[in-house]
């Protein structure tokens, strides 16, 4: 498990080039600072970041394995699990009106094939407490982690994971989907196993094989022949892995569906603002292996979940870096407030589904990057939508500091600080901004 953000980031720079819609020159003349009717504005967080004492999920146990590429254990983390009332409030407060959160699996399936209808209970009654708020859930099925049971029989590498995987998706939504506004089955799959290929310099060598000794390490202490966890880095197969992720998705969707046909499903993935610069630029055979089997994936689905936080540009040997004097964030790569319209466009256009912004934010210790990225990010966003895209609502990544996986509490993507050892949170500066954005439903 790694954070893309803080590697993909180190690394950018020039050009626009995301696929532009007929109609985009009109616009720019006649800009409306207001969203559509119904927009959803939200904040988002996943389940094994916020809740704390997962264990029985694969990152518990890579954090606790030697040796081990965690910097820190996730431990209680927001204590979640208890103060999600408090978190409800807070967005509540905030004044948005959407909550993106997710169910750990491995709370609701600690063992395979035995179902836990506590902690069913558990997710139902923060389902209830966000309508009970007036808060559209958006809740993502699986996000990253999955439970040690299922990494230990080879993750998504076993052949049996898209079947398993649906038929936790079905006994969820059979609880669960009656009070669910929208419904993602998977978090960024379409990276998984195929990081390296957009790691810089370095890094993918270095952290490829401490993932691998991690991995193995894992495998010794619960007695198995590979424990391959939900987000790995390091992935002997990616095609095998990639195609089961697919199938998985599918499956799950359908099983959702099954459950509940009028509840929208979608996949969200994650989508860097890939430019092209030059002759010869990588940028679409980079697209090619990073996106478009899910992009031709979510064709006809409800809707597609978008999440961006930067962008790459290519020339034909690589990446290039930031420009020079680029505002950077805490990973240093270059704060660039186009790239979610761009992708917007470019998912839209590729998948022809309606987008939602499923996470969009910055690594930022100071909040001020926060407070300039949000309205201008969102005036482009705006622009795609005048031009004709689609788009259902805007996430914003996260609505706490957080646990940030490999690099434990030290970066800061929250729109509220988290004190760790009084679990109290304080919204920040940004979240005023959103939260008036989001209160006018208008820049
Ligand atoms: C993930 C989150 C993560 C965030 C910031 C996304 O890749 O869905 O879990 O915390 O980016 O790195």
């Amino acid at each position: 498990m790694t954070t893309r953000r803080t590697f993909l980031g180190a690394v950018v720079a020039a050009t626009a080039g995301a696929a532009a819609l007929p109609g985009a020159a009109r616009a720019a003349s006649a800009f409306s600072p207001a969203f559509p009717k119904g927009f959803l504005w939200g904040a988002a967080t996943a389940a094994y970041q916020v809740e704390g004492n997962n264990v029985n999920s694969d990152v518990w146990a890579m954090e606790h394995a030697h040796p081990t590429v965690y910097m820190e254990p996730s431990g209680d983390a927001a204590n979640s699990y208890a103060l999600w009332p408090a978190d409800l409030d807070l967005v509540k407060r905030l004044g948005l009106n959407s909550y993106r959160f997710s169910l750990e699996w491995a709370r609701i399936e600690p063992g395979k094939g035995e179902f836990s209808v506590a902690m069913l209970e558990h997710y139902k009654a923060m389902i209830e407490g966000c309508r009970a708020r007036g808060l559209v859930p958006v809740v993502t099925f699986n996000h990253f982690t999955t439970p040690i049971w299922f990494a230990a029989q080879g993750g998504w590498a076993n052949p049996e994971s898209p079947s398993l995987f649906a038929r936790y998706c079905e006994r969820a939504a059979r609880h669960l989907a009656a009070g669910i506004g929208y419904a993602t089955t998977l978090n960024e799959p379409n990276l998984s196993g195929v990081l390296d290929l957009v790691l810089p310099g370095d890094i993918g060598p270095r952290l490829l094989d401490a993932d691998k000794a991690m991995q193995a390490a894992a495998a010794r202490e619960h007695g198995v022949a590979r424990f391959l966890p939900g987000n790995p880095l390091y992935v002997a197969d990616p095609q095998v892995v990639q195609a089961n992720l697919l199938a998985g998705h599918k499956a799950g969707r359908d099983a959702i569906k099954a459950v509940r046909p009028d509840l929208p499903v979608g996949v969200s993935l994650a989508i860097i603002d890939d430019q092209a610069a030059g002759e010869g630029s990588l940028r679409d055979a980079m697209r090619d292996k990073l996106y478009r089997p899910w992009l031709e994936a979510a064709r006809g689905n409800d809707f597609i979940g978008v999440q961006n936080y930067e962008r790459t540009v290519w020339d034909d040997k690589g990446r290039l870096p930031p420009p020079k004097g680029a505002e950077t964030n805490d990973a240093g790569a270059e704060i660039y407030p186009a790239s979610l319209a761009d992708v917007v466009r470019y998912a839209h256009t590729a998948s022809g589904a309606p987008v939602m912004v499923t996470e969009h934010g910055v690594n930022a210790a100071d909040d001020r990057k926060r407070v300039r990225l949000i309205p201008a990010a969102l005036k482009e966003l705006k622009r795609a939508i005048d031009d004709g895209v689609p788009v259902l609502g805007y996430m914003h990544w996260s609505l706490i500091d957080n646990y940030e996986w490999v690099f434990g509490y030290g970066p800061q993507f929250g729109l509220c600080t988290l004190d760790r050892k009084t679990f109290k949170r304080t919204p920040k500066p940004s979240a005023a901004v959103l939260g008036a954005i989001a209160r006018r439903n208008a820049l």
